[in-house]
């Protein structure tokens, strides 16, 4: 009999029998019935997560693997499966894991991309397709979604993240955890999400990766904490920590967040891994002795499994028999492991069909879902005399090192994404214009101008000229911070070159994160800013130069004018000292001027003060008319929901869709508040010429923050809202919640 039915009986005859030590459920009996069999050695086994593929088949067989990340071969998945099912004494089914972060197979846009959508249901559309395809190969675990809030461009991975703002962080975290995981888990094509990185990974200082953060507790709590609070209430399966310190404390060692936090004040009760190493590298932080004592720290702290540090395997036995560990906490992470797995149904379908990845991987559906999301996703950025769409043209000049990067274009982690599936500009465009194609750069960083002559006078050649600069998928990601966010090589050269010929320049800029793309602006007549847009990518961006399709991404982070205004966000704290529009600029300074303080506001002297452009903000081949927003009532209580209605009105000629935006101002606060807040967003569609009446809801009680008491409360008094198109625009009503 093999060892899977003998555990299913087992635990069938002891449900049948009542089973007294109080588990409440009938997962949770199994898991108790198959905990008090095994070993001290197998359940660290358990505990113990190893990157690689069938040559863990060994190790697996002997117990001490309780997941695999990083293999994606089914032949192999199987085989290391079977040696744990078939060979260990258990029988205990490992689980498999890999970061599906933008998809598998067919590459949807980074996730900062799918941000800029604002639009949950295709983000978790998208989530889904990633769960089919990557399920089809037998990984059922993925490390997804990241929900570091970003407020800084030089740090690389805000590609990986929803950005800036917490409100938009929780809603696409949301999005992705429903589609990752399903209506139920143990549907062989679900996923189980891994919400990450816990905590404040993303306010590394000066956007330098695995750099300290300095983030306060009231700031953890407003800000970095409500992605993963609202993910674990919806259910997600498991958490990662993260690889930096707060406050001295490396978050993989810290109690006070796995513990305190997330079980005993969230009640969460899913599963806890360490990112890669970040165990180990507590030593490194001077937080630990050595591995054997960073093993003790990250048990003691609720870590539950050991992503590639070896600490837990090595020393954990030890550690229990000297007593710094007690068996009591290695059971507790056993339990929150054993659970995931009976709740995946891994014990019942251990194995995955090998030929089921054929059938699923680029579906048409999965194609078209990947389309629509880049389209959504792509925000004009500028259109000057509206020379997009390019509806009228014929010949067109296509130049630039992103236009033919099939690799490129799908961005940072897309490990498993093929270039030969992904469609680039190029070819796209091909369908709909006679293309003239001159490369001019051979990638970002190619510094050399030889090519630019072919250029110009291809330009001076063609209609129009459609430019795509950008990031290699390289430039953005885990440890590709950037100190400057110009683009990158000869890039804006090129632009300038070929604005030199005098016909409409429209410039794509196709990349990783918010570049300085001002003075690109000047040499062009539109912009249009597509995030890695994926397999897709294409496709999405033809139909929307044609005009086929009409933008309507939003910015999920504030764009700068200068990396030196990072990190800069539009939902900052009042300040005493506010800009208020005036500001003495560097060449403005008369020659030997006298200490004076130029005005006493909060400003760059070369700069300014505002952005580029704000969070929110994005333009459409339409353009769109707010009216004045209408409250239902002047006052609220707590338990009340303001309603507030205002009229949206097409004005233009072409039918588009408008991110609408609800932000909140608490005027007054115990303790200093942000100067406004997204609080609500809706994707509007209007035909040209229509208008109709829009309405948010929002319950008072999420006007609630953590106070100077450290409660989280709504506290009464004057409120601001607006109702706008982006985070700078607007004018506000006022409410009071009494
Ligand atoms: C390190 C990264 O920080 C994390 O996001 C990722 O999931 C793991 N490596 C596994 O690849």
């Amino acid at each position: 009999m093999n060892r899977i039915i003998r555990n299913i009986l087992s635990v069938a005859v002891l449900a049948l029998a009542g089973c007294s030590s109080a588990p409440q459920t009938e997962t949770d009996r199994k898991v108790e019935e198959l905990l008090s069999q095994m070993t001290l050695h197998e359940k660290i086994g358990q505990m113990n997560q190893l990157s690689g593929g069938a040559w863990l088949a060994d190790q697996a067989a002997k117990g001490e693997v309780g997941s695999i990340l990083n293999c994606v071969d089914p032949a192999e998945i199987n085989a290391v499966q079977r040696a744990a099912v078939e060979e260990s004494r258990l029988g205990i089914p490992i689980l498999v894991a890999r970061d599906v972060i933008h998809g598998f197979r067919t590459i949807f846009p980074i996730p900062l991309g799918l941000a800029s959508t604002f639009d949950p249901e295709i983000v978790e559309e998208g989530a889904r397709v990633a769960a089919v395809e990557a399920t089809a190969s037998g990984i059922r675990w993925t490390f997804s979604p990241m929900l570091d809030v970003a407020r800084d461009p030089r740090w690389g991975r805000v590609a990986e993240g929803s950005g800036e703002d917490p409100y938009l962080d929780v809603q696409m975290g949301l999005a992705m955890v429903r589609g990752y995981q399903g209506e139920d888990l143990s549907n062989p094509a679900s996923m189980a999400a891994c919400i990450k990185h816990f905590v404040g990974y993303g306010a590394a200082e000066g956007g330098r990766d695995y750099n300290s953060t300095m983030i306060s507790e009231r700031s953890l709590r407003n800000t970095y904490f409500p992605a993963f609070k609202a993910t674990a209430d919806a259910g997600a399966a498991t958490l990662m920590t993260s690889f930096n310190e707060i406050d001295g404390i490396p978050s993989t060692g810290n109690k006070w967040l796995l513990k305190d936090i997330l079980r005993d004040e969230w009640g969460w009760d899913g599963m806890v891994v360490t990112d890669w190493n970040s165990a180990g590298e507590m030593i490194a932080h001077g937080f630990s002795n050595d591995l054997k004592h960073t093993a003790e720290q990250s048990v003691n702290a609720g870590v539950d499994m050991d992503m590639m540090s070896y600490g837990f395997i090595q020393y954990l036995e030890e550690l229990v028999k000297e007593g710094k560990v007690s068996e009591a906490e290695i059971d507790r992470a056993v339990r929150n492991i054993l659970k995931l797995k009976f709740d995946l149904g891994l014990f019942e379908n251990p194995y995955v069909d090998e030929t089921a990845s054929a059938k699923v991987d680029y579906a048409p559906a999965h194609l078209e879902a990947a389309k629509q999301s880049a389209v959504e996703s792509a925000i004009l950025l500028k259109n000057e005399g509206g020379v997009l769409p390019l509806d009228k043209a014929k010949t067109i000049l296509v130049t630039g090192p992103l236009a033919d990067a099939p690799y490129e274009q799908m961005g940072t982690w897309a490990f498993d994404g093929q270039q030969e599936h992904t469609v680039t500009p190029l070819t796209a465009l091909r369908q709909e214009y006679d293309v003239i194609w001159e490369p001019g750069l051979a990638y970002s960083r190619d510094r050399s101008t030889k090519e630019f002559a072919k250029v110009r006078n291809a330009a001076s050649r063609a209609e129009a000229a459609v430019v795509f600069v950008g990031e290699e998928a390289i430039l953005s990601g885990e440890a590709h911070s950037l100190s400057n966010l110009n683009l990158q090589g000869a890039q804006s050269e090129l632009i300038a070159e070929v604005a030199k010929a005098g016909k409409p320049v429209v410039v794509v800029v196709i990349a990783g994160r918010p570049l300085t793309v001002e003075r690109d602006l000047d040499n062009c007549d539109a912009m249009l800013y597509s995030f890695h847009p994926g397999t897709m990518g294409g496709p999405a961006l033809a139909d929307l130069i044609k005009g086929k399709a009409n933008p309507s991404g939003k910015l999920p982070m504030t764009f700068l004018r200068d990396a030196g205004q990072a990190p800069f966000y539009y939902n900052h704290n009042n300040l005493g000292r506010p800009n208020n529009g005036t500001e003495t600029l560097l060449y403005d300074i008369p020659i030997a001027a006298g200490q004076t303080s130029l005005g006493c506001t909060s400003y760059y002297l070369d700069t300014g003060y505002g952005p580029l452009f704000p969070f929110g903000y994005g333009l459409s081949y339409t353009s769109f008319k707010y009216g004045n927003p209408v409250l239902d009532k002047g006052e609220y209580t707590e338990d009340d929901v303001i309603r507030v209605s205002f009229e949206l009105k097409n004005t233009g000629m072409r039918e588009g869709t408008e991110v609408v935006q609800l932000y909140v101002q608490d005027k007054v606060g115990s303790v200093v508040r942000p100067v406004k807040e997204l609080k609500g967003f809706q994707r509007v569609t209007l035909a040209p010429g229509e208008t109709r009446t829009v309405t948010f809801e929002l319950p008072v009680s999420d006007l609630a923050f953590w106070n100077i008491d450290m409660e989280y409360v709504v506290e009464k008094g004057d409120f601001n809202l607006w109702v706008a198109g982006d985070s700078a625009s607007g004018e506000p009503v006022s409410f009071e919640v009494i």
